[in-house]
């Protein structure tokens, strides 16, 4: 059985055309044999970014090697994932800061990465792959400004997760094509991709 993590952070629910795309991707493979998806829906989970006591507690509990506390079992479910997809809109040149926290909560060092004198910081999570799902309503494709792709690329690479790829609706609101025929084309590619995710 392959365990596929769905990181879910298409803040608008049914109205997100992010979330269109993922479940046009997800649809696909699930029509594969051996393949369990399991659904994170960060809107619904009760992430807060690091401050005040929250941050002092973790700082605590790693001291202490406490890494079975419950606050970590974001990064434990990550880890333990044998491919990763994640869901989301590009927002202000990169995703909803939702999904930052979301990560912020992941980099735990002893779950999902960790470092020696002799390598520095490894990944040691056990997924393979990670595919990450946007839309924009700019085009920002293969740009400078796509901070969003790039940042989850090196965040995969800090993971120790081999391969990334990205699948991008790109130019919705431009009004240069209708932004149907942009969305379908990405959902076409992203259920083509389900074949050999
Ligand atoms: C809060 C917010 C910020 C956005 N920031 C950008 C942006 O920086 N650049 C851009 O081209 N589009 C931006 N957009 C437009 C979205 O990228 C676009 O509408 C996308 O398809 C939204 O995805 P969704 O339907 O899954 O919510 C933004 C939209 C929202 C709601």
């Amino acid at each position: 059985m392959i365990n596929v993590l769905f990181i879910d952070c298409c803040i608008r629910g049914e109205q997100s055309r992010t979330k269109r795309l993922a479940e046009a991707f997800l649809s696909a493979l699930s029509c594969r044999e051996g393949v369990l998806i399991e659904r994170l829906t960060l809107m619904d989970e009760p992430l807060i970014p690091f401050s005040n006591g929250f941050f002092w507690q973790r700082e605590r509990l790693l001291e202490a090697g406490g890494l079975d506390h419950p606050r970590f079992r974001y990064a434990h479910q990550f880890q333990q994932a044998d491919k990763i997809v994640i869901a989301a809109p590009f927002w202000d040149l990169s995703f909803p800061a939702l999904l930052k926290v979301y990560i912020e909560n992941l980099c735990v060092q002893g779950i999902t990465f960790d470092c020696d004198e002799k390598t520095g910081t490894y990944g040691v999570c056990q997924a393979k792959k990670m595919l990450f799902l946007t839309t924009r309503g700019g085009a920002f494709e293969n740009g400078p400004l796509d901070n969003g792709t790039k940042y989850l690329r090196d965040m995969a690479r800090f993971f120790g997760i081999p391969e990334f790829t990205h699948i991008a609706a790109d130019g919705l609101d431009l009004g240069r094509e209708p932004a149907e025929a942009i969305l379908e084309r990405a959902i076409g590619r992203a259920q083509e991709a389900a074949k050999t995710f």
